[in-house]
């Protein structure tokens, strides 16, 4: 008899965004007049940027040749392109890695679901909350959680509550935990962390052999020169720290899919026997296993990223969709909301009308504006009563997203 994995009968209902797709077609069917702006998932809509599009034309071209056909590249990724997320994205901020140190993958939920597969089922995760659902839930289907309590929240993980108190940066854990998960700029509330406080939890994941596991998918929209981009440009962080990149929101990736995850080769796991292991042969053999490279065409798109034209062009985008979020933030801060996030990340996070609920929020907002957001309690506990709206969407649309809060 077939047994099935009950770790994924834990699971809450669905992931999060097919759940809002859901709830949205349901409307728009009993509104087929209805004119539904979406900034909930956040998904860009700028197109890819020219000099992207010339390398993936070019790169098809190559492909319809014998010499320039590719078939199998390495796992790792083509050379071409860890040696320019090397110079471009880590020499400029101090960061010495090698490129054996970057592995290329077709995107940063994935490499975020995987990465707990290569770590003991009894390591203790930690989690913001609120949080990227992804983290939670890949922990959950590898059976490190137990059931779900009513608030939500599963046994077995550390929730470290980020609020408007602690400017969504959290407090060192009291208990001690193995594998902390980081997402900065946050998705969801859109807040940074200042090298202070992202030390404290370097210097806690090497005081206590731990791991970080760090998100910086949203890196390429932090504006304030003293935010760190990457961790490792905190001190000793490539030791104990993995971090995911993506080039989805960063160059409009999202339908095309590439990404990378560094894994430093000071980072060490250890045995029940306490022997270290270097962590990153293990993802490579992992990643060696169970992917078999990003397409050569996409990759040599992302490394047009890199190119003078490249850089200038989805800057041009990215200021765009933070102009977006700027407009976000003052037209909701106008109508009276507590307003945050949306200067340094696409994600603008508001606290709904007091006494309401997130998701009532969302029927609201979904019902009186037809606008779609993303309901804070979709993400964690702690999210309850807020609400996220994201800056990815053309201007004119999201302006007149803005006029209709105000009609709420
Ligand atoms: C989000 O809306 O939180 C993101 O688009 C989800 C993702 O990047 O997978």
């Amino acid at each position: 008899m077939i047994k099935i994995n009950e770790n994924y009968l834990k699971l809450q209902a669905g992931y999060l965004f097919p759940e809002i797709g859901r709830r949205v077609s349901e409307f728009a069917e009993n509104n087929p007049d209805a004119d539904i702006i979406k900034l909930g998932i956040g998904d860009v809509t700028e197109p890819l940027c020219p000099a992207v599009i010339k390398a993936m034309h070019d790169a098809v071209d190559e492909m319809a040749t014998s010499e320039g056909f590719h078939g199998y590249g390495p796992e790792q990724g083509y050379e071409f392109l860890t040696e320019a997320i090397l110079a471009n994205d880590f020499a400029p901020r101090g960061v010495k890695l090698d490129k054996s140190e970057i592995f290329i993958s077709d995107g940063s939920k994935c490499d975020t679901g995987n990465i707990q597969e290569i770590f003991g089922l009894d390591n203790i995760v930690a989690v913001t909350d609120p949080v990227y659902p992804v983290y939670v839930d890949t922990n959950v289907m590898a059976g490190r959680t137990s059931n779900a309590t009513e608030g939500g929240r599963y046994g077995g993980i550390v929730y470290m509550p980020c609020t408007a108190e602690n400017n969504f940066v959290p407090e060192l854990p009291s208990e001690s935990v193995d594998m902390i998960y980081l997402c900065y700029p946050n998705n969801p509330t859109g807040a940074t962390a200042t090298k202070d406080q992202l030390k404290k939890w370097v210097d806690y994941a090497r005081e206590n052999k731990a791991l970080i596991l760090f998100d910086a998918a949203y890196e390429a929209f932090i504006s304030d020169p003293n935010i760190p981009h990457s961790i490792y440009e905190i001190d000793g962080a490539e030791e104990v720290a993995i971090e995911f990149r993506s080039f989805s929101k960063t160059a409009g990736f999202t339908g095309t899919r590439c990404a990378f995850t560094v894994v430093p080769k000071a980072l060490k796991a250890y045995t029940k026997a306490g022997e270290a292991i270097d962590v990153n042969a293990i993802w490579n053999r992992r990643h060696s296993t169970k992917f078999n490279g990003c397409s050569y065409i996409t990759q040599k798109g992302a490394a047009a990223v890199y190119t003078p034209e490249g850089k200038e062009q989805i800057r041009n985008t990215i200021n765009l969709y933070m102009d977006n979020a700027s407009r976000i933030r003052k037209a909701l801060t106008e109508l009276g909301y507590n307003v945050y996030g949306g200067q340094n990340a696409p994600y603008v996070w508001l606290q709904a009308p007091e006494g309401m609920k997130s998701w009532e929020f969302f029927d609201a907002v979904l019902n009186k504006a037809h606008v779609v957001g993303t309901p804070g309690a979709g993400f964690g506990a702690a999210g309850e009563g807020y609400f996220r709206l994201s800056a990815f969407n053309k201007p004119e649309i999201v302006d007149e997203a803005m006029k209709r809060f105000a009609k709420i």
